[in-house]
């Protein structure tokens, strides 16, 4: 029994920047970004609002458009879903949550909804958690049925993930150390608990605390004072606030390729996997060195990682989901196949599952 991912969809925006364009509004250049990051152009929602690319890539997961992945033939009623989760950094609105907007959106009249903020391992514990809940869910049913009684929980068979970010609107895009590497879109997958067949084979989620804060963005509400503080006269705005997204790169970078490799060998070991036994690994796309570093280390040539970053940039917690929709698009994942994504972010966040296809 187990988690089976039944369909897979993406949404990218219209527009692609270039390096080019971006050497043209801060000082950098292509001959630059291209050897640190491997980033050639990314796709900034100019039009897109997180829930038209949210909606976008949910549709194709479920089948009610074209250009998804289906595990089986048929398109998935929105209705079927029990609950749909978000990990997102950038909601159109602090409520009701994207996940909600998404819901509204696609028509999942059924569908419980929250958002997840967990930055760009948002890919990993959503798939994670959706897997937790199902399992509890079905654990629940079976204490239910052998008691003669109905569920004491919500029944949850059937889970929409859905990472949607317009991380375009967190960049200053003055700063040349992260406007280069960030890029905007969604990714999606729909989960089904299935009793005869395996899907999620383990999953590991990890925190450690940010002391040095090298990754971060203040909520820009913080901003505003209310009439209480002592010698407030009035409702300001404070100014010492940065609405930006910061990142200490050096630092990120190590802490990056450590939790790639830790939570890779974690999830694998949990699955009693080792390295050969995984087709595809789809991981979180930050940077294709942080990829390569991981190549070496596993001794692994690079076509067994699906890199996307060339085209996509970092779009955080959907980066992963969208290498997972384009593998198996590609036909380079296939039923039975093992992948393996790896994620780790702000917070600091990481984590890694392994998935039976
Ligand atoms: N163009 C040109 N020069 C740039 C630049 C840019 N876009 N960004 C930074 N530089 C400069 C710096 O100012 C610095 O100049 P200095 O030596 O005169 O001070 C120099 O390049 C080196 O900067 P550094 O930060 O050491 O570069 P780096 O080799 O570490 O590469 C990153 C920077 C951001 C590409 C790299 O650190 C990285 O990928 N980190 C991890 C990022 C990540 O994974 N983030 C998301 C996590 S989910």
């Amino acid at each position: 029994m187990g988690s089976v991912i039944i369909g897979s969809g993406k949404s990218l925006p219209k527009r692609t920047v270039t390096n080019d364009e971006l050497g043209a509004i801060v000082d950098t250049s292509d001959e630059w970004i291209v050897p640190r990051t491997g980033i050639h152009t990314r796709q900034i929602a100019l039009e897109e609002t997180c829930t038209d690319l949210g909606a976008e890539a949910a549709l194709r997961a479920l089948g009610q458009t074209e250009g998804g992945w289906q595990r089986e033939e048929g398109a998935l009623d929105p209705a079927s879903l029990d609950l749909i989760i978000c990990p997102t950094l950038t909601a159109d609105t602090h409520f009701p949550s994207e996940a909600a907007r998404i819901r509204e959106r696609i028509g999942a009249v059924n569908a419980v909804c929250y958002d997840m903020s967990c930055a760009c391992s948002g890919c990993v514990y959503g798939i994670s958690t959706a897997d937790l809940i199902m399992a509890g869910s079905a654990f629940d049913r079976a204490q239910a049925e052998a008691a003669g009684r109905g569920p004491r929980r919500n029944v949850v068979r059937r889970v929409l993930v859905v990472a949607a970010e317009r991380l375009s609107r967190l960049v200053d895009w003055e700063d040349r150390a992260t406007c280069i590497l960030f890029g905007d879109g969604a990714g999606a997958v729909v989960l089904e608990w299935r009793e005869d067949e395996e899907g999620v084979l383990s999953s590991y989620m990890e925190n450690s605390d940010d002391t040095a804060r090298t990754l971060w963005c203040d909520s820009a509400f913080c901003a505003r004072e209310t009439p209480f503080a002592a010698g407030n006269e009035g409702v300001e705005e404070r100014d010492n606030l940065d609405p930006y997204m910061r990142m200490a790169g050096q630092a990120v970078f190590k802490f990056a390729t450590a939790a790639m490799m830790r939570c890779t060998e974690e999830a694998l070991a949990r699955a009693g996997l080792t390295i050969d036994d995984v087709t595809l690994f789809t991981p979180h796309q930050a940077n294709e060195r942080i990829i390569r570093y991981a190549a070496k280390k596993m001794d692994l040539p690079m076509e067994r990682f699906q890199v996307i970053i060339d085209h996509v940039g970092n779009v955080s917690g959907a980066s992963a989901l969208i290498a997972l929709n384009e593998a198996l698009c590609e036909g380079k994942l296939k039923r039975g196949d093992i992948a393996c994504m790896t994620a780790f972010g702000g917070g600091l966040t990481a984590g890694s599952c392994v998935l039976k296809i």
